[in-house]
C-alpha cells in the first residue's frame, strides 16, 4: 500500500484556486468538496469551477459530493475529467447505477460514509467502488475537530477491503493532521485528505511531505 495525500482546497483561497493548486505539486489528488448547502449546511462549489480547475492543473480531481442529489449530478463530474469521484451512501437513492456510471464515464468511483453510518452493510458494494472515504468529522466545514469514535470502523473497512482482495482505497476525511494522520494510517487509511493542516500550513507542500512520512511509517 502506498500513501496518498489529497489536499483539500476548501482551505485554499478560492479566487486563486489556480495558483493554490499550483503550491501543492507533490499532492497525489487534489480534493475538491462539492456542497449544496442541502446536504450539508454549506455551499461551496460545482461544475463549472471544476471543469476550470482541470484546465488549471495538471493534478488529478478527487471531488467529493456533499449533495442531496448525487445520483443526478456525479456522473457529470466524471465526464469532466475528474479522476475520482465520491458519492455519499446517505444521499445516493441508486448507488450502484451512479457508481456504475461514474466508471463508464472514466473516473474512479468513490462511496463515501458519515461518521455515524456503518460499513458493514456496505460489504456487497466493494466490488462496484474504487475507494470508500470514512468522513472522520460531520461533514459540510474544514477545520473541525478529529473524531476519534471512527478509528474502529476504519478497521473494521480495512479487514472488509482485504478479505475482498484489498484493491480498494480507503480515504479518510476531516481533522487529518500531523497530531491525527498515524492513528488513521495505523487503523488502515491509505488515502488521507487534508485541509487545514496542508492550506493552513506556511508551505503547504512541506506539510504534505510531513503528513506523507508520519503515515508511511504505520501502512504495510
Ligand atoms: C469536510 C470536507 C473536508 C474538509 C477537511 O466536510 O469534506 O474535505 O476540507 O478539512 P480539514 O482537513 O481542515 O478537516
Ligand atoms: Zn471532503
Amino acid at each position: 500500500m502506498a500513501v496518498q495525500i489529497s489536499p483539500s482546497i476548501l482551505s485554499a483561497d478560492f479566487a486563486r484556486l489556480a495558483d493554490e493548486a499550483a503550491r501543492v505539486p507533490n499532492a497525489d489528488w487534489l480534493h475538491v468538496d462539492v456542497m449544496d448547502n442541502h446536504f450539508v449546511p454549506n455551499l461551496t462549489l460545482g461544475l463549472p469551477v471544476v471543469e476550470a480547475l482541470l484546465k488549471a492543473t495538471s493534478t488529478p480531481i478527487d471531488c467529493h459530493l456533499m449533495i442531496t442529489d448525487p445520483d443526478r449530478w456525479a456522473p457529470a463530474y466524471a465526464e469532466a475529467g475528474a479522476g475520482s469521484v465520491t458519492v455519499h451512501v446517505e444521499a445516493a437513492k441508486a448507488p450502484i447505477r451512479t457508481l456504475r456510471q461514474i466508471r463508464a464515464a472514466g473516473a474512479r468511483a468513490g462511496l463515501a460514509l458519515n461518521p455515524a453510518t456503518a460499513v458493514e452493510p456496505y460489504e456487497d458494494l466493494l466490488g462496484e467502488i474504487d475507494m470508500l472515504l470514512l468522513m472522520t468529522v460531520e461533514p459540510g466545514f474544514g477545520g473541525q475537530k478529529f473524531l476519534d469514535v471512527v478509528l474502529p470502523k476504519i478497521r473494521r473497512a480495512r479487514s472488509l477491503i482485504e478479505r475482498h482482495g484489498g484493491q480498494v482505497w480507503l480515504q479518510v476525511d476531516g481533522g487529518v493532521a500531523a497530531d491525527t494522520i498515524e492513528r488513521c494510517a495505523e487503523a488502515g487509511a491509505d488515502v488521507f485528505v487534508a485541509g487545514s493542516a496542508v492550506y493552513g500550513a506556511a508551505d503547504p507542500a512541506l506539510a504534505i511531505d510531513r503528513l506523507r512520512e508520519l503515515a508511511a511509517t504505520h501502512l504495510g
